[in-house]
């Protein structure tokens, strides 16, 4: 065959394609484990981050170490017992879709607009000399382009805020991407997100707080220009504290 000729030209080309996709193929499978071990690192990293444990150069497993991790039953607040599910394979997103371990969220109740979500979730604590010092919940819901993922971290009130972070959306940078930033997120530190009966009393305004509102304590400035994430910010906070979400959790917590 001769190497100028189309057969030849297809030939090396068909070659090139099952050589290049064996590649890709290989390399996808080989990296899979480590991907998967990265996610976890990266989840650790901002439950800390939440926490006001984490600077940069820490190591994270190292700081873990003080973090509890239970899986919960929403609907009941309880912690799941042994053999009920299986916390080292349970993965929220995935259970959310999945008919028998997720739940569909009646639409009147839906405040972060989600849809469905998992039967279970994650809650994560923070101990010092046995007594919880931080509860850190993770919490999502949809803004104007994205659904944002964070972690809301609460003193051991259940009540006061000790620190948030979104760690993944697709909000516009300089608008709804300002939910990132430092000094807003830092806002939120000792504001109360429940009332003395547990009710999510949390308003993210369109504006500035102002400091003689005697109900500033349960209230942060809006995103300028993006007043829809900044609504959603505070109907995902709504709906993951309120009784669909953590509150049954939290009440048993209270008790
Ligand atoms: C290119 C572009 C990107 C925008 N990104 C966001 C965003 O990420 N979050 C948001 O709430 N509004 C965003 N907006 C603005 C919204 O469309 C809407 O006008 C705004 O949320 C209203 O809030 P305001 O009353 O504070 O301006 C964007 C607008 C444009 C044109």
């Amino acid at each position: 065959m001769r190497h100028d000729s189309v057969l030849g030209t297809l030939t090396v080309a068909a070659v090139l394609c099952i050589v290049c996709s064996v590649i890709v193929s290989a390399t996808a499978v080989s990296l899979r484990e480590r991907q998967e071990s990265n996610k976890v690192l990266e989840m650790k990293r901002n439950v800390l981050v939440a926490a006001g444990l984490f600077e940069e150069g820490d190591t994270v497993e190292e700081l873990f170490g003080q973090v509890e991790r239970h899986l919960i039953d929403l609907s009941s607040g309880r912690v799941v017992e042994d053999g009920e599910v299986d916390p080292e394979s349970y993965d929220p997103r995935t259970a959310a879709k999945d008919p028998e371990l997720g739940v569909e969220i009646d639409p009147e109740k839906d405040l972060a607009g989600i849809k469905r979500r998992g039967k279970y979730a994650f809650v994560y604590l923070v101990r010092k000399d046995e007594a919880i010092e931080q509860i850190i919940l993770p919490v999502y819901g949809k803004g104007l382009w994205s659904t944002l993922y964070g972690f809301l971290s609460l003193r051991r009130d259940g009540r006061t805020v000790s620190g948030i972070t979104f760690y993944e959306h697709k909000e516009t940078p300089g608008l709804g991407g300002e939910v990132d930033n430092p000094v807003w997120k830092a806002s939120w530190s000792g504001k109360q997100v429940r009332d003395e009966s547990g009710r999510p009393i949390l308003e993210v305004l369109r504006g500035s707080v102002s400091a003689e509102d005697p109900q500033a304590f349960h209230k942060i400035d809006g995103l300028s220009g993006a007043t829809i994430t900044s609504r959603g910010v505070q109907n995902l906070i709504q709906y993951w504290l309120g009784s669909d979400g953590f509150g049954p959790y939290l009440e048993q917590l209270d008790r």
